[in-house]
């Protein structure tokens, strides 16, 4: 197997695929924006026969949760149709497609870590759309390995982790929502576990017990109260520590609900492909530390 096209090169996933890809010397391209836009269907069909791929991973979506809200057709192109069309793609050819997905699926009422058997109950545009793109690719693509992750953060693109530290910059008293609880999931984890999959295909081949739904994010939990103190703690003495104040979501309200609790089992994942995610905790100090460099004040 070879050619791996890795699509939204652009975003915190797609960044860390191609890293990681081309450190463990694998063949790859890498599609973004504009040339591949899955709101301009001819710009996916163009980009996937130029890639002959043997295999794709999307890390492409429409990832901004409360603008959906405003936005549901942008949305659904880029979480539902857009997707639809590149498993449509790859199963016309025969091929893996490997497609990311959220924690917003659910609307975290459960009290427990969801597996991937409970029912989705989106509450929100992002994972309705999300879930939706979910669906439309099961029903078309015989190789399909859909994995649903959270609370995603890189030294790169917008995150939790940036917003924190840039606006320790300006600020000594942060509020922060300490009553929803879930899993910070690293970029550069995530592409580990997406690729140490891709290496299982390409030396086992596809098996039929592959297809279906997987969770993974980081392992552990924590509030987005707990992150931002773990952010901080990361940080080195000299950065600014500011005051952080737990809130409620009623304290902060935003165009999209977001579950209470969207905490994912993720024993399938490793049951199927061995793989396992770090503990969220672990990846966290040299993101922070490559975010203070990168938005550092120049002189
Ligand atoms: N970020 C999170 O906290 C989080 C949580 C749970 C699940 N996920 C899922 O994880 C995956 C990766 O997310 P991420 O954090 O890497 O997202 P990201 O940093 O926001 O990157 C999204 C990528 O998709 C591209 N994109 C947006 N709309 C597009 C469209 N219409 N057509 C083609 N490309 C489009 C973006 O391009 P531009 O740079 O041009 O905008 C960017 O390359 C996504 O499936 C997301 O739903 C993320």
């Amino acid at each position: 197997m070879s050619g791996i096209l890795i699509t939204g090169g652009s975003g915190q996933l797609g960044n860390a695929l191609q890293a990681l890809a081309a450190m463990r010397g694998l063949p790859f391209s890498v599609v973004s924006r504009p040339d591949f836009d899955f709101e301009k269907p001819q710009t996916v069909a163009a980009c996937f026969v130029g890639a002959l791929p043997s295999l794709v991973i999307n890390a492409a979506a429409y990832t901004a949760v409360d603008a959906a809200e405003s936005n549901p057709a942008a949305a659904k192109a880029g979480n539902h149709t857009g997707p639809l069309q590149l498993a449509e793609l790859c199963a016309a050819v025969d091929i893996p497609f490997i497609h990311v997905s959220t924690d917003y699926v659910f609307d975290g009422s459960k009290g427990q870590p969801y597996t991937e058997d409970d029912a989705t109950a989106p509450s929100g545009v992002y994972g309705r759309t999300k879930r939706d793109g979910e669906e439309a690719i099961l029903a078309t693509a015989a190789k399909a390995i859909i994995l649903r992750t959270a609370w995603v953060y890189a030294a790169y693109g917008r995150n939790f982790a940036r917003t924190m530290l840039n606006a320790a910059r300006k600020t000594n008293v942060l509020r922060v929502v300490a009553d929803q609880r879930g899993t910070p999931t690293a970029a550069p984890d995530l592409a580990a576990a997406i690729l140490d999959i891709v290496k299982i295909l390409q030396a086992g081949g596809w098996k039929p017990a592959y297809r279906g739904i997987y969770h993974a994010t980081g392992s552990g939990e924590t509030s987005w109260y707990g992150f931002a103190k773990a952010i901080f703690a990361a940080a080195p003495p000299e950065f600014p520590h500011p005051s952080i104040t737990p809130i409620t979501t009623a304290d902060w309200p935003t165009p999209a609900r977001r579950p209470a609790d969207s905490r994912l089992d993720c024993c399938k994942i490793a049951k199927i492909f061995g793989v396992r995610l770090p503990d969220w905790r672990s990846s966290l100090p040299p993101i922070v530390a490559a975010l203070i460099e990168m938005d550092a004040p120049r002189p």
